[in-house]
């Protein structure tokens, strides 16, 4: 895998802060670049998660629950066509756009490992906690004969414990996310279980 470090600590530009695209441009800036099904379905999925988590536990008003929405849905919006530049590409883009420099900064911090980022803010750690989480529900959802219907915690629990179940899922980022988030593994499961479902279906 190519060298993903970004190398930089600053994104953005402070003056362009509460600079949002709209929904629109960023729904289609998501279907121009991301071809791949599975990986837009996560997008909108750790987007809605976003969304879910500011307007519950952030008080967020309209306006920031989309700032976090945005975080999450353009994330991965470069690893489809450009995985050796992940991450630098968007965050790239997002500038020349003059984008509120918190999105960027969420987005270039969302894997600290791969990007060399940390991730500062409360949504900087809710977008790297809920991306590789998110993922694993959602896959132990597909081999599930109800899907999410009846998924406990006690089943994702059970599953992150198996190496070979979502093998590429880090287990060692998910409790550092939590860790950095103040949040326990058992409420950010139950958090996706009750919020995932209905993300993403038309
Ligand atoms: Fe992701």
């Amino acid at each position: 895998m190519a060298d993903l470090k970004l190398n930089r600590n600053t994104f953005g530009d402070e003056k362009n802060k509460g600079n949002l695209l709209n929904r629109e441009v960023a729904f289609s800036l998501l279907d121009e670049w991301v071809k791949n099904d599975r990986l837009k379905l996560h997008m909108l999925q750790v987007g809605g998660l976003m969304k879910a988590w500011a307007i519950s536990t952030e008080q967020a008003d309209e306006t920031l629950t989309w700032k976090w929405e945005m975080s999450g849905l353009l994330h991965d919006a470069d690893w489809d066509q450009w995985p050796d530049q992940h991450c630098k590409k968007i965050i790239e883009y997002l500038e020349s756009l003059n984008i509120d420099p918190e999105v960027i900064q969420a987005i270039a911090s969302h894997g600290h490992i791969h990007f060399g980022v940390e991730p500062k803010t409360k949504m900087d750690k809710m977008l790297y906690a809920f991306d590789e989480l998110s993922g694993l529900i959602h896959a132990y959802s597909l081999m599930r004969p109800t899907g999410y219907d009846g998924m406990d915690r006690k089943g994702v629990l059970k599953r992150l414990k198996e190496k070979t179940f979502a093998a590429g899922v880090s287990r060692e980022d998910i409790h550092d996310a939590c860790a950095r988030a103040e949040i326990t593994l058992e409420d950010l499961i139950d958090f996706i279980i009750q919020h995932q479902p209905s993300i993403g279906l038309i």
